[in-house]
């Protein structure tokens, strides 16, 4: 690997950053967040390092599942602003060196949109088959469907034509049959519509969703042929039209099944996928103080493509699903971290940020950060992550961890000038509210966790191996410790976390050829003696958190 290749497979070590517009900051006071607010916030981000910013839907919607129910492709919801005002976002992005994704929601429509209004008016409309219907009344789907509390199944029934449309996520969202042509055409032209306004691609919702049959005859099946290679051809559609492009999937499938939309041999489908399964087994991890699942997550990921790249986190928008855990496993990570009724959502997952989970112990959660940021992939941060804002468990379901991003210890925390009643959601109160936790308050502290989490952005930049390595995972005898040696050609980093509150030494053995050798820390000052064979003894604080480079005189990184 070439230092240069990190500006070509750009999103190999990039730094991605997740907002919706709506939370973010509103300019014109009217209590919804807006891109000129945006724009304003654009240096912050720059500041804190970010290269790639991931945009929730911002499309005129119906605004029943926070915009992805999305009723027009190719608009701008007006609460947000309009086209221009996004153009100029990304421009400005541009210039200050990030690139912009934005969800791309095409498994489903609103039912406000106006396919779904044609296609419900009569059997024979152009745009029936634009969505999924049967006429025989559905067998029980009330094990299938996404959202338990909200779902009785996965059809519904529409009074006007007497027959049933499929919705795998709410029945206000019909889900386009991709096995139409005509759909698979127009979803080109969207996908081309965003590429000519300056996204540098998409973050694709529900894959494995948008790409089934269910419900379509046979023969169309037959038509439309294996969904890998309509993902294939969405794949090469973006490249022709914008060679550096990517597709950011969500596919929350066991590993087995996950890689094979990285596409065969060479990646030619998604670009990248979330990382699910070490997402949760680093919360399994974190609530035994124990290394071990996410050592062993880690160890069980498959071989992907070269080009190709995970994203990790430990957040999204979403719950904090806890799926691919068994079922003793995520009450142990409920009893830890969402113990009540009220924490928890749709009997999987956690509906809190990762700072209250961890009572707010800046030793924790800066390990945490640490960890994620070290681990082989491309993190992946929600907005307010950056400075530890929690949830508000007042504010409905998913919703408790989108409220308004908080700016300062002002009105509704810098977030608008408006009516606390007018904003999209509650300010989160309490200790971790704007009055505690702040953007302009952590700018100014250089022992803020926003000045941390600037410096692991700046060094995970600056250590491309950790992204682009394969994971190895050193041996040593700590069970609460993981420790990861990444390396590419001659550049190794060691990094160390320490997931239990006791101060630890960690001997390792690196196993060098001979030679003259240091570990130089690159999150803090300090280094440590390495043997001419590479054994070292390294001192590990409770909860401690070490990155360290190793050096030898032939050996030119920068520490
Ligand atoms: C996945 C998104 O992440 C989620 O927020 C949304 O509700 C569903 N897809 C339906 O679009």
């Amino acid at each position: 690997m070439k230092i240069t290749d990190t500006s070509d497979l750009w999103w190999k070590n990039a730094v991605v950053y997740c907002l919706d517009v709506e939370t973010f900051m509103d300019w014109n006071g009217d209590g919804t967040g807006d891109f000129l607010g945006l724009a304003q916030r654009i240096d912050h981000l720059a500041e804190l390092g970010i290269t790639c910013l991931w945009l929730m839907p911002f499309y005129p919607t119906a605004d029943k599942d926070d915009g992805y129910d999305v009723s027009d492709h190719y608009g701008v919801d007006a609460r947000l602003g309009h086209l221009g005002d996004l153009v100029e976002l990304i421009r400005t992005a541009k210039d200050r060196g990030m690139r912009v994704i934005a969800d791309l929601v095409v498994n489903h429509t609103s039912d406000q949109h106006p396919w779904f209004k044609a296609a419900r008016s009569s059997k024979d409309n152009e745009y029936r088959d634009f969505y999924v219907w049967r006429s025989e009344p559905p067998p029980d789907t009330s094990d299938q469907v996404v959202f338990p509390d909200q779902q009785e199944g996965i059809w519904a029934h529409d009074e006007k034509t007497d027959e049933y449309y499929l919705h795998r996520f709410y029945r206000h969202q019909p889900d386009l049959n991709v096995v139409n042509p005509r759909v698979r055409e127009e979803i080109a032209k969207v996908i081309g519509f965003w590429l000519e306004m300056g996204l540098d691609g998409f973050r694709v919702d529900a894959v494995p969703y948008f790409l089934e049959t269910l419900g379509t005859s046979e023969g169309e099946a037959a038509s439309y042929g294996d969904p890998h290679s309509y993902l294939r051809s969405i794949r090469s559609f973006l490249g022709r039209r914008n060679g550096s492009a990517i597709l950011l999937g969500e596919v929350n499938l066991p590993f087995a099944e996950q890689v094979s939309y990285y596409g065969a041999g060479d990646g030619d489908e998604l670009t990248m996928m979330f990382d699910f399964v070490s997402m949760q087994a680093l919360y399994l991890a974190m609530a035994r103080h124990d290394a071990r699942p996410l050592a062993d997550a880690l160890r069980s990921r498959p071989t992907i493509p070269a080009d190709c790249q995970w994203a990790t986190f430990v957040r999204n928008h979403d719950e904090l699903t806890l799926d691919k855990l068994s079922p003793d496993e995520r009450q142990e990570v409920f009893a830890a971290f969402g113990p009540t009724e009220e924490m928890q959502i749709y009997g999987r997952g956690l509906r809190r940020r990762l700072p209250p989970m961890l009572d707010g112990d800046p030793r924790r959660v800066r390990m945490a950060y640490s960890l994620l940021f070290s681990l082989p992939g491309t993190p992946t941060l929600f907005y307010g992550e950056e400075i530890g804002m929690g949830e508000n468990l007042d504010a409905p379901g998913r919703l408790a961890v989108r409220t308004p991003m908080q700016w300062s210890d002002d009105h509704n925390g810098g977030f608008s000038t408006a009516r606390p009643a007018r904003l999209p959601g509650p300010v989160t109160g309490g200790g971790f509210g704007p009055e505690y936790v702040n953007v302009s308050a952590q700018r100014r502290d250089p022992d803020s966790l926003l000045t941390f989490m600037s410096l692991l952005v700046r060094r995970y930049r600056e250590c491309p191996e950790l992204g682009w390595t394969a994971v190895e995972v050193l041996e040593q005898p700590h069970d609460s410790v993981l420790a990861l040696r990444s390396s590419v050609d001659d550049a190794v980093v060691i990094t160390l976390h320490n997931l239990a509150p006791d101060p630890v030494t960690v001997p390792l053995s690196l196993d060098l050829e001979e030679g003259d050798y240091r570990l130089v820390d690159l999150l803090a000052d300090g280094e440590i003696d390495v043997t001419s064979t590479g054994d070292a003894e390294v001192a590990l604080d409770g909860y401690g958190h070490r990155w360290m480079r190793l050096v030898s005189p032939a050996n030119r990184r920068l520490v």
